[in-house]
């Protein structure tokens, strides 16, 4: 047996920090009775003071300086929660390099830098925990990690940022602008100051990165997801789909196919009856497709100081279960495989498109010739509402190769009666 009482450091008291020591406050003698042992929170640092003393806690275990917890020997595990490639980066590798495990929230960094750090950790023998990294409170790292080990994961399908997710159901529900329900977002708290990686789909690819690298057990390259915001989606759009059977999500894809991994993040066409259509407001959700279990979804709040700080507490949990017991190493995960990428104009999907175009005869014809002679076959043609003298249409395709599709798209762009800027919104198949 190991060490009977485990010491937690933890940096970074921001929003998310104050919620980890509130909820030890709350819970943690729940937690050792549970345990059979002793995890106590020792130490924490942040650069505002402000910040540590709105913690409430002893001014002994308070400090301005990061290497208080890093390099503090009693310390078993670190809790990094400062968020950011640098220093967040150098802090995790110098917490590893001293011994200890770590926790961390922090999906850029994952993303981008987690599986050197993670051959950092098996070097050391020690572990990276990072539950909270994709989904806040919803487990989705562990299951994936250990329940789905045996089982083939074909395709993953997220609703993965609360901010935009958010937007899209105010958009629906009272046919709000983007930006009039990205303010009301931000009133409630919903949606950060500067929520541009949230808008512009870059959250989203860091959390499909991290998801990926565990579903598939291959590396997952962030520079090979293709991203897609939601700026181009208007309450239109929202609208139309809805009278076709469809809601609109900006969806995190990553699929497992023959010829490499294919990682995409753009808003979606999600038919009513698919459970992640039923995914409303801030909430998050994961859809697996899987070879032995086939279909599961993961379902919560994906952000939030309580449910976030309840992901990290598991953690330091497993952390310290792997000390106490000696268990070197914890739940090993592997080095991932190399793969190769499948490029975005290689993927098949259908599209949705709305555009105007003159209202006189002779247009659909040239238009559904342009789309024939790339052999992409209409599913929809919708003829919508007027305005001004111009006429709005609406159109579907069946499956189709998605450079196939665009070289059809730049020819109906270049016919006089069609208007420039079309909408164009993939659907899930
Ligand atoms: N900003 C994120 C969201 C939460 O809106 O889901 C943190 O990843």
């Amino acid at each position: 047996m190991g060490k009977e009482c485990i010491r937690v450091g933890l940096v970074g008291a921001g929003t998310i920090g104050k919620g980890v020591v509130d909820l030890y406050k709350r819970n943690g003698d729940l937690i050792n009775d549970r345990i059979d042992f002793a995890v106590t929170l020792a130490k924490v640092a942040d650069q505002d003071h402000k910040r540590l003393q709105a913690l409430d806690l002893d001014e002994k275990m308070l400090s301005t300086d990061a290497a208080e917890v890093l390099d503090d020997p009693e310390i078993d595990i670190v809790i990094e929660l400062i968020g950011g490639i640098e220093p967040a980066r150098s802090f995790i590798a110098q917490a590893l390099e001293n011994g200890k495990y770590v926790v961390t929230a922090n999906k850029d960094m994952m993303a981008r830098h987690g599986q050197e750090l993670l051959a950092l950790a098996r070097e050391k023998n020690l572990n990276i925990f990072y539950e909270a990294s994709v989904g806040g409170g919803i487990p989705l790292i562990r299951p994936l990690k250990h329940s789905l080990v045996a089982d083939r994961v074909s395709r993953v399908l997220g609703i993965v940022n609360g901010t935009t997710n958010y937007i899209f159901t105010r958009m629906a529900q009272d046919d709000l602008s983007l930006e009039d329900a990205l303010s009301e977002a931000q009133r409630l708290g919903f949606a950060e100051a500067d929520p541009t990686n949230d808008i512009e789909g870059l959250d989203a690819a860091y959390k499909l990165v991290i998801m990926a690298n565990l579903a598939f057990g291959k590396k997952a390259d962030f520079d090979q997801v293709h991203i897609e915001g939601i700026k181009g989606v208007t309450y239109e759009d929202i609208a139309y789909a809805r009278e076709i059977g469809y809601t609109i999500k900006l969806l995190a894809i990553g699929e497992d196919l023959p010829e490499g991994l294919a990682l995409r993040i753009h808003p979606a066409l999600v038919p009513m009856e698919h459970p992640l259509a039923s995914v409303l407001n801030e909430l998050n959700a994961v859809f697996i497709e899987s070879e032995a279990a086939k279909e599961l979804m993961f379902y919560g709040p994906g952000a939030g100081p309580m449910p976030t700080a309840a992901a990290i507490l598991s953690d330091v949990v497993e952390a310290a279960r792997c000390i106490r017991f000696n268990v070197s190493n914890g739940v090993v995960e592997g080095e991932l495989q190399d793969t190769g990428f499948v490029p975005i104009g290689a993927v098949e999907c259908r599209f949705y498109l709305r555009f105007l175009v003159e209202d006189r005869a002779g247009v659909f014809a040239s238009l559904a010739n342009a789309f024939a002679d790339e052999g992409v076959s209409l599913d929809m043609v919708i003829q919508k509402r007027r305005v001004g003298n111009l006429a709005e249409v609406v159109l579907v395709t069946h499956e189709v190769r998605e450079e196939a599709f665009h070289r059809a798209l730049s020819k109906v762009t270049g016919i006089t009666a069609i208007k420039p800027n079309p909408s164009i919104i993939r659907l899930l198949g």
